[in-house]
């Protein structure tokens, strides 16, 4: 039997929580599929900073380089928003995927039909969304130099180069093929010469992949685009500060960020996660939303593993507990036949899969 080595990087907040349903979801699905996994836990964020000194132990790269994939709850808290930068939960994170080669992150934005009302869009607008932002992760401006403040100013630079634009754009390309097929760039040609270079590389990676089609907009456009009428998208590429905003943005579309998972992949390895934080405030009180972590283990079936049966059983059995009314806290107004907890609703999910 094949078994996988999976590091669980639980995190911070609610991290420990909603890692324990995915491990559970994952236990059921391998229980009836044809493979196991083999856990082991590493460290990072301000639980790695409180017990090492340092948000990402050494440790923790090389275990998750040594495994087959990382599945990863939230970081940070309002614990550790004085400490300086490179002491940070979230520097932790950047470093993380910068060590680990992560430059694509793929973040799908899907409406559940279940949970039409709980969008703020009107239900004609949401009704079968389903895009995905591929954003650039260890470029742009969060790491490009020259960086740094002083007394009175604070400076950063937005910086691609051809190589980096050259295989985030494969990485769009090639989910588009798997998709409907379309790819809208998302850039600031009109005012940032980095933005130029980048329409003008995406574009000759086009020709490459003659069936998908390609448009350009610009990101204040796509703002307002994914609210007038978010059904236009397929893929969505983007570099990291655009991404990171457009896809918070797109989340909300689904009704709660609670339900959106997320991958980061590169050439050595993948790492999954939800798009939602730590959410300190709800922490330990068994009301976090597990789906969005549940969702992110199967994306990591999928695109680290491909146990696709295994990743299509996880996903239907999510659209079934909705389905059958149930829901956490943070979707209880929203046509709930039972309001359950985190762990409730990953046994619930669970189940549905050991049938
Ligand atoms: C995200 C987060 C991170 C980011 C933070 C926590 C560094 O907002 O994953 O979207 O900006 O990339
Ligand atoms: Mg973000």
């Amino acid at each position: 039997m094949k078994n996988y080595k999976i590091t669980l990087i639980k995190g911070d907040g609610i991290g420990p929580e909603i890692i324990d349903e995915a491990v559970k979801v994952l236990d059921a699905v391998a229980s009836s599929c044809d493979f196991g996994f083999n856990y082991d836990e590493a460290l990072m964020g301000g639980c790695a900073y409180d017990i090492t000194g340092d948000p990402l132990p050494k440790e923790t790269i090389t275990k998750s380089l040594n495994s087959d994939a990382v599945l990863f709850g939230a970081i940070g808290g309002p614990k550790w928003d004085n400490l300086p930068r490179e002491k940070r939960p979230e520097s932790g994170l950047l470093r993380f995927r910068k060590e680990l080669g992560v430059y694509a992150n793929l973040r799908p934005a899907v409406v559940y039909d279940e949970l039409i009302n709980a969008s703020s869009l009107k239900p004609e607008v949401v009704k079968g969304v389903d895009l995905m932002v591929v954003r650039e992760l260890i470029g742009g401006i969060y790491f490009g130099e020259p960086k740094g403040r002083d007394e009175n100013k604070g400076w950063n630079t937005m910086v691609y180069t051809r190589s980096e634009i050259i295989r985030i754009a494969h990485q769009a390309f090639k989910i588009a093929m798997t998709r409907e097929k379309r790819v809208c760039s998302i850039d600031k040609a009109n005012v940032l010469d980095v933005s130029q270079l980048w329409r003008e590389v995406v574009t000759e990676v086009a020709t490459q992949y003659p069936e998908v089609e390609l448009s350009h907009m610009y990101v204040d456009n796509a703002a307002m685009q994914l609210i007038r009428d978010p059904r236009q998208f397929d893929v969505m590429l983007t570099g990291n500060i655009f991404g990171d905003i457009l896809s918070d943005e797109a989340s909300m579309l689904s009704g709660s960020i609670g339900l959106l998972p997320s991958a980061s992949v590169g050439a050595k390895i993948g790492v999954f996660e939800p798009i939602h934080g730590s959410a300190p405030d709800i922490a330990g009180q068994g009301i976090a939303n597990p789906i969005a972590t549940i969702a992110s283990a199967s994306m990591m079936l999928r695109y680290a593993l491909g146990e696709n049966e295994a990743a299509d059983k996880i996903d239907n059995a999510i659209k079934r507990a909705l389905k059958e009314g149930y829901r956490t806290q943070d979707l209880a107004q929203f046509d709930a036949k039972e309001v359950c907890s985190t762990s409730e609703m990953g046994s619930i999910i669970a189940n549905y899969i050991e049938r």
